[in-house]
């Protein structure tokens, strides 16, 4: 019975058998022993947890035993910037946001433009770099701590990260890269070099701090494959194994697997205007029955259904409500046009909050995006106005004046205590 996918951090497809992948991935998944275990530790289960959105981890129990000692962790998650967002990539910086909230701890954002610019034949430098700022109003219009969030590119953050990735790269075989990842000889190079790039971040917050910081990366699970590397090689440097947690991928409107940018009419982007948005989701595939009276007489299909599932994952987070309308649903009760007018709504409100923060976040870029020298150097020789100068200079006397193995940041690093 069981339909053929596949899962790799560049190619998702078929419908994902996610209790599969857990054995197949070597996680562990979030069962109810651990859910309680969260609530003791929290106060609560949130909504991405309870529903198992969010359904595997690695090492979290480690990660929780070390908060409750006193020993506060990092954040760490990231964003392919290959195309405008959706909401498929929202939700789990929305789940971000939370835990950010929760525990109350500094985030570490990367934008991988120079992953996306390395495996989509068709994307430029250029494109991938302005999508990387493009995404990053996404990230920043959820509301994330400008005094705990770091957001940056690899490919204006390069300095910074990439001592720590050769370190990394030393450590990762070919033959371990083709084995996690499937390459072969027609891959270029970059490709094969970028994971230790990705694995970076997972232990900057350490090398920043002088001393092991635990680390949690929220993830959708297609990112495994990364840092299983990433969790090998942490014991060579010296550095904790970072923790995970895993989630499901937001089905399309089409009803398949995994929201798509190559099918633009399948997705919800925060840049949508809401007519085309509510245009997406009055087309949205249901499975309905194919006349009102024989959906009266046998009722719908939630399971299959892609607005069901929009509620799910993210527009109904009341649990009665939730199951009231899968009940009128499945009883033949309420009908998809309604049950798509209502969600439509709920998606444009949703939008047009989104996008008016959008707006905002491109006066407050600087209050969270970290860039190292490079990038400082770039911006000096292209001068905006004086104090602006001299703000460089300070920051590049600083560079000059630096020990081996200390990194300048024009944000400081949040003071880990
Ligand atoms: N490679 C990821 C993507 O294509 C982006 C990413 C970088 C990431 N670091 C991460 C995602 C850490 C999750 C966690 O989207």
């Amino acid at each position: 019975m069981n339909e053929e996918f596949k899962v790799t951090p560049w190619e998702v497809t078929g419908k994902v058998d996610y209790a599969r992948l857990i054995q197949e991935f070597g996680t562990e998944p979030i069962d109810d022993e651990l859910l309680q275990r969260w609530k003791h530790v929290t106060g609560s289960i949130p909504m991405a947890m309870q529903r198992k959105i969010f359904f595997s981890h690695r090492d979290l129990k480690w990660l929780l035993d070390k908060y409750e000692r006193g020993e506060k962790f990092v954040l760490y998650t990231g964003r392919g910037p290959s195309g405008d967002t959706h909401l498929g990539h929202l939700m789990p910086w929305m789940f971000t946001k939370y835990l950010q909230d929760t525990f109350d701890v500094p985030l570490y954002f990367q934008m991988t433009d120079d992953e996306k610019y390395l495996s989509k034949d068709e994307l430029s430098l250029k494109d991938a770099i302005s999508f990387s700022y493009e995404n990053a109003l996404d990230v920043i219009a959820l509301g994330f701590d400008p005094k705990k969030t770091y957001i940056f590119s690899d490919l204006e953050y390069d300095k910074t990260l990439y001592r720590i990735a050769v370190e990394v790269a030393k450590r990762i075989t070919f033959s371990t890269a083709k084995a996690v990842f499937g390459f072969d000889s027609s891959t270029n190079i970059g490709m094969i070099f970028f994971t230790s790039m990705q694995s970076a971040p997972a232990f900057l917050p350490s090398v920043q701090a002088g001393r092991n910081v635990p680390v949690l990366i929220p993830q959708a699970i297609d990112q495994d494959p990364h840092f299983r590397i990433t969790r090998d090689v942490a014991p060579k440097l010296g550095f904790y194994k970072p923790a995970a947690i895993h989630c499901t991928f937001l089905p399309s409107l089409a009803g398949s697997a995994k929201m798509s940018a190559s099918l633009p009419e399948t997705a919800i982007y925060t840049t949508d205007e809401p007519k085309t948005a509510r245009k997406k989701i009055l087309s949205a595939f249901t499975g309905g029955r194919v006349s009102v009276e024989e959906q009266r007489k046998m009722g719908g299909v939630p399971d299959v259904c892609a607005v069901f599932q929009y509620y799910y994952y993210v527009f109904e987070e009341d649990r009665e409500k939730l199951s009231e309308r899968e009940r009128k649903c499945v009883g033949g009760e309420i009908m998809c046009g309604e049950c798509k007018q209502d969600l439509a709504d709920r998606v444009v409100r949703f939008l047009e909050k989104h996008q008016e923060k959008r707006e905002e976040a491109k006066d407050k870029v600087l209050d969270y995006v970290v860039s190292d020298y490079s990038a400082v150097y770039d911006r000096l020789k292209r001068p905006q106005d004086k104090k602006e100068v001299a703000r460089l200079k300070k920051t590049m006397k600083e560079y000059y004046s630096v020990k081996e193995g200390d990194s300048i940041l024009i944000k400081r690093t949040w003071e880990l205590e």
